[in-house]
């Protein structure tokens, strides 16, 4: 009688993932011990990593060999092939087009226009490659309905409405398509596991065998991804280290405006950045974005400074927001939209001790004006050039730019590739700017332009109010 449960917890190997950080136990745990969640860990069937030779048949080791030791030297490799996606700004993103085999997660939150992006794009590469669109959201009449409306090509576009992964693969392996984009990742489910599609297991193991089907057969693959509310994909992390690239789109609900942002990259850089506008006709390309992310106010305003930021391998003209105010709370609210809020926090501390500048009794609020996000410490100079202007109500001298990190001990430290952003606000009819003295040229003139450089940010705040 014993026997049966026995014999089954042989042969099941299940293992506990944690769904914020896909950290893996042998056994359940109430809290994390990677990224300290608590009730966070949910029990997966290791059903792949039972057979190790299965994923090991196909392309990667290829042959029946046994893996051999090489130098890096003496191993052939061919350059990756790349497949253009027939929208530029995606394939920017991509690091240069599409890789064969490669698998790209795409996620973000729902209704941010992922299925209208990957639609158009496999609708473009239809033409020159066999693709198949795979949706579990929706039916094949309204993703019909969807490609008629945005005046798609629709001839060679393929589609088929399931959600089973092993029907998926039969599919597939009947029609050998070069690209698969499956929409989306939670709605999938594999036979051989009953949890429900969307959980952590469900989506772990559909996600591998999709990887492993496009390492074997060099098929490309986009997975689409909706990210919950803490910010990750699917819940579990694991999915990030599992694919070859992962791409975030972003904007915000109330804007046309819409970012694509490299994550993670084996294949091209991160945080490379592709800019769409919405329409009604679909996602249109904005190819020359720098200056749009500007509020586009005439005269300059009180709490507004411009910066130069420069996501992946473009300079882009942001626009830093602050208002500062006269708190009610003993608590003063720092709120932090496009840029992390503990860094805010940081940097008000500094601009006390090193600048003199109390904002204790304050609430302060900082946005990045467009909906984008700026993550490089670049941005530190102008938020802080923002906040002092907001609080003193006056404007920063027109025309003026800032970049710059700014240090605990009060000291402004240049940041990678300053020529670039100095290029790029003078192509933008900037005639001055407050940037670390290691950004600066010597001359104190770039292309007609003033610059000022900067040690300290008491020098930098002195700059600012001139
Ligand atoms: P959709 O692509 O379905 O979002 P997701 O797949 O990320 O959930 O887009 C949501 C809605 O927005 C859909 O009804 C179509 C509409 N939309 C446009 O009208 N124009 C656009 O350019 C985009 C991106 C979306
Ligand atoms: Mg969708």
């Amino acid at each position: 009688m014993a026997k049966s449960p026995v014999k089954r917890s042989a042969k099941v190997k299940t293992a506990y993932v944690c769904g914020e950080c896909g950290a893996e136990y042998s056994k359940w745990q109430g809290q994390c011990g990677e990224c300290g969640a608590w009730n966070k860990l949910a029990e997966i069937v290791l059903e792949t990593a039972a057979g190790p030779g299965s994923a090991r048949r196909g392309g990667w080791a290829g042959k029946a060999d046994a893996p051999q030791i090489a130098t890096l030297k003496e191993v052939r490799h061919s350059e990756e092939v790349r497949v253009s996606t027939g929208i530029g700004e995606l394939d920017r993103v991509l690091g240069g087009g599409l890789v064969e085999g490669a698998v790209v997660l795409v996620g973000g939150d729902p209704g941010i226009g992922k299925s209208t992006l990957l639609l158009q794009a496999v609708a473009r590469m239809a033409k020159r490659l066999p693709a198949l669109y795979v949706t579990g959201e929706e039916s094949l009449a309204q993703v019909a309905g969807r490609a008629s409306r945005l005046e798609l090509p629709m001839d060679d576009l393929r589609a088929l409405a399931e959600t089973g992964v092993e029907n998926i693969l039969r599919h597939a392996a009947a029609a050998k398509p070069a690209l698969i984009v499956a929409d989306s990742i939670q709605t999938l489910w594999t036979e051989s596991l009953t949890a429900a599609p969307g959980s952590v297991s469900q989506v772990r193991e559909t996600a591998a065998r999709l990887v492993r089907y496009a390492k074997e057969t060099g098929t490309a693959v986009f997975l689409v991804g909706h990210v919950t509310k803490e910010g990750g994909i699917a819940g579990p992390r694991v999915l990030e280290h599992m694919v070859d690239a992962v791409l975030y789109f972003e904007g915000e609900s109330g804007s046309r405006l819409r970012v694509l942002r490299a994550f993670k990259n084996r294949f091209g850089a991160v945080n490379e950045l592709g800019v769409f506008a919405m329409s009604d006709r679909g996602l249109k390309e904005v190819p020359n974005p720098s200056a749009i992310f500007l509020s586009g106010g005439s005269a300059q305003q009180p709490g507004s400074c411009v910066m130069v930021t420069r996501e992946g391998t473009r300079p882009l003209l942001v626009e830093v927001q602050a208002l500062v105010d006269a708190s009610p709370l003993s608590n003063p609210r720092r709120v932090a939209v496009g840029m992390e809020q503990n860094r805010l926090a940081m940097l008000l501390a500094v601009l006390h001790r090193h600048g003199g500048v109390m904002t204790g009794d304050q609430d302060v609020f900082v946005n990045v004006v467009g909906g984008i996000r700026v993550q490089e410490t670049a941005a530190d100079l102008p938020v802080l050039l923002a906040v002092l202007s907001s609080l003193r109500d006056r404007a920063l001298p027109e025309k003026t730019i800032a970049f710059g990190e700014v240090g605990l001990s009060g000291e402004i430290r240049p940041v990678p590739n300053g020529e670039d952003r100095l290029r790029e606000a003078a192509t933008h009819g900037f005639g001055r700017a407050i940037v670390p003295r290691g950004n600066a040229p010597k001359s104190g003139v770039f292309k007609g332009m003033e610059v000022i450089a900067v040690d300290r940010l008491a020098q930098a705040l002195e700059a600012s109010v001139e």
